[in-house]
């Protein structure tokens, strides 16, 4: 969703990009449909006009209100919760404690103003960090959320142990990615793929909510309009990396042909049984 109301003047993100490996880097880009870890300085200006950066929060509340009994006392943790749209709307509905972690500062910062924004700041809490860490040091969560953070933590069994760890026994994971669309020759995972992932990491599938295509057409065209217009910013600043913003501009135009033709997007609401 467009949020137009901020245009900060442009510098490179303060990100700490010696808090992560290469391959971390790597998989940072590609969460924000960058192909180059070169682009990572430029994503906050890049986005800086949204605020819903891949889940929607809508899904994400509709799962949790139909199965999980959250009162004030839950406690939810958002992993690569970017803007903090999926956090601050959750302690908005739920009035329950939130922690969102991301790497980027930016994005952070931009969360916090909403919270505040949305009257919630004394329910959440944003903390810049590699997720990869915070995997091993957060504990005792009702809910995980990991949304379309893509393989940042490894393969989906892999992630689904790291997600458990964070959570009382009986906890929820929200996982938000895709599979692949029937007659598709796409060769991301199946549905089938992943039910069996959900059986080997010792998890329930509880629930789940299938994006509509025409729907996120609609919202990917309205934010691919905003990013264009920041790629022509960086482009007339930066003339010599004009080469890295068309690249970004075209890799989130196929994001977009792919989710409306090979991939279903997919919330799902998985429950830890092991
Ligand atoms: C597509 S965005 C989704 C953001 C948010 N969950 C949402 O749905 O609005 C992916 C997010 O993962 C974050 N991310 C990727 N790798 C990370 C890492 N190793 N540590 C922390 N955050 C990371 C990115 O900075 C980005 O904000």
């Amino acid at each position: 969703m467009a949020d137009e109301n901020r245009t900060p003047e442009y510098n490179d993100s303060r990100i700490d990009r010696t808090l992560l490996s290469p391959e971390a880097e790597q998989k940072l880009a590609a969460s924000l449909t960058a192909e180059l870890p070169e682009a990572i300085p430029y994503l906050p200006y890049l986005l800086q006009d949204l605020w819903e950066l891949g889940s929607n929060p809508r899904h994400i509340i509709e799962l949790l209100s139909e199965h999980a009994a959250l009162s004030s006392d839950s406690r939810i943790l958002d992993l690569g919760c970017g803007k903090g749209a999926v956090s601050v709307m959750l302690a908005e509905k739920f009035r329950c404690r939130v922690k969102g972690i991301d790497i980027f500062p930016e994005f952070i910062d931009y969360a916090l103003v909403k919270a505040a924004e949305h009257g919630v700041s004394e329910l959440c809490e944003f903390v810049i960090d590699d997720i990869n860490h915070a995997v091993s040091s957060e504990k005792d969560y009702d809910v995980v959320i990991l949304g379309a953070v893509g393989d940042v933590l490894g393969k989906p069994d892999a992630t689904i142990e790291k997600l458990k760890n964070t959570l009382k026994p009986s906890g929820f994971i929200i996982i938000d990615d895709g599979y692949v669309a029937e007659g598709s020759d796409s060769t991301y995972h199946s549905r089938k793929d992943w039910m069996l992932f959900f059986v080997k990491s010792g998890v329930m599938l509880i629930d789940e909510i299938t994006s509509d295509s025409e729907e996120m057409a609609k919202i990917n065209s309205c934010n691919q309009e905003h990013i264009i217009r920041r790629a022509n910013e960086l482009k007339l600043l930066h003339p010599d990396k004009s080469d890295l913003f068309d690249k970004y501009i075209q890799n989130q135009q196929a994001e977009c042909d792919q989710l409306k033709h090979d991939i279903i997007g997919v919330t799902w609401l998985l429950q830890s049984v092991t």
